[in-house]
């Protein structure tokens, strides 16, 4: 479990705080979407959750170990992996099996081990085939998933991506999409950070943050019917989403629709 306990985070003594009174507990195995408008705090906060930055004020824990604390710095990093905003800035290898080994390879993974963690985090993310490719040659999207796999090598028990599908095309999107539910039915916690609310939809829960703080936490059906709430986020409902809306409010009971075909269903029931 991670818990985020009343944190507060100041990038300049002086500074407004980026992130303020925030409390929330990410359970194992389970699928968070974070969404909220720019310089909300999304980035920061997954800064906290794996300890590349610690609080202010308050605590963040993880299976019990306080970020702030040194000592557990390399434990709490290889419990929670992060995939950051801009892939370049995490490219460390000159090729890509390089790349994912740095990771598990600064933790002390034995030689043999790590050749098996590297050959599984690239089957993962389908780049396999592609070890000895020079990262710069890689498309946008392979460069994300191999951003990706360099997290999996670590074996994370919470991984934390920040807006992994902002620079891919609809397909890449897809793709990266079911290499995470992949992770998270094989017991990883997922934390996703996007813009995209079509992304939140099938999500078990979203936190909205706004300026520093928690807005909404809870199922996205309430905070997709939240009007008020939407606009002042930025947020716009995904199609799929104000077509359902519609139809219930025309009398149809949509409420566990998470699909078209859920949809067709409850029209015309078979
Ligand atoms: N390195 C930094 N130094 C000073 N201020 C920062 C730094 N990084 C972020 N901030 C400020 O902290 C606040 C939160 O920024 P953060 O990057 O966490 O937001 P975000 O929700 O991830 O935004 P975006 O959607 O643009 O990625 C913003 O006001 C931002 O300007
Ligand atoms: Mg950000």
């Amino acid at each position: 479990m991670i818990v985020i306990d009343g944190v507060t985070y100041t990038y300049h003594q002086a500074g407004s705080a980026a992130l303020d009174g925030v409390s929330a507990t990410i359970a194992p195995g389970t699928w968070t979407v974070i969404v909220g408008p720019n310089g909300s705090g999304k980035s920061t906060l997954a800064r906290l959750l794996n300890g590349l930055l610690a609080p202010s004020s308050g605590r963040v824990t993880v299976d019990e170990m306080d970020t702030a604390d040194e000592s557990h710095a390399w434990d709490v990093r290889s419990r929670v992996g992060l995939v950051l905003q801009n892939p370049d800035n995490q490219i460390v290898g000159t090729v890509v099996e390089e790349d994912v080994a740095f990771g598990p390879e600064n933790l002390g993974v034995p030689r043999e081990e790590l050749r098996l963690r590297v050959d599984a985090a690239l089957a993962a993310v389908r780049l396999t085939g592609l070890e000895r490719r020079e990262p710069h040659l890689l498309s946008e999207g392979q460069k994300q998933r191999l951003a990706i796999a360099g997290a999996l090598a670590m074996r994370p028990a919470y991984l934390v991506l920040d807006e992994p599908t902002a620079m891919l095309d609809a397909e890449g999107r897809t793709d990266v999409l079911a290499v995470l539910k992949e992770l998270q039915t094989s017991g990883t916690a997922i934390v996703l950070i996007t813009h995209d609310l079509a992304e939140a939809i099938h999500a078990e829960r979203v936190m909205a943050l706004n300026a520093g703080s928690v807005v909404y936490d809870g199922e996205p059906r309430a905070l997709l019917a939240d009007d008020a709430l939407m606009q002042s986020l930025g947020l716009e409902a995904p199609p799929f989403a104000r077509f359902v809306s519609v139809l219930e409010h025309v009398g149809f009971d949509l409420a566990s629709a998470r699909t078209a075909d859920d949809v067709v269903e409850a029209l015309w029931p078979s």
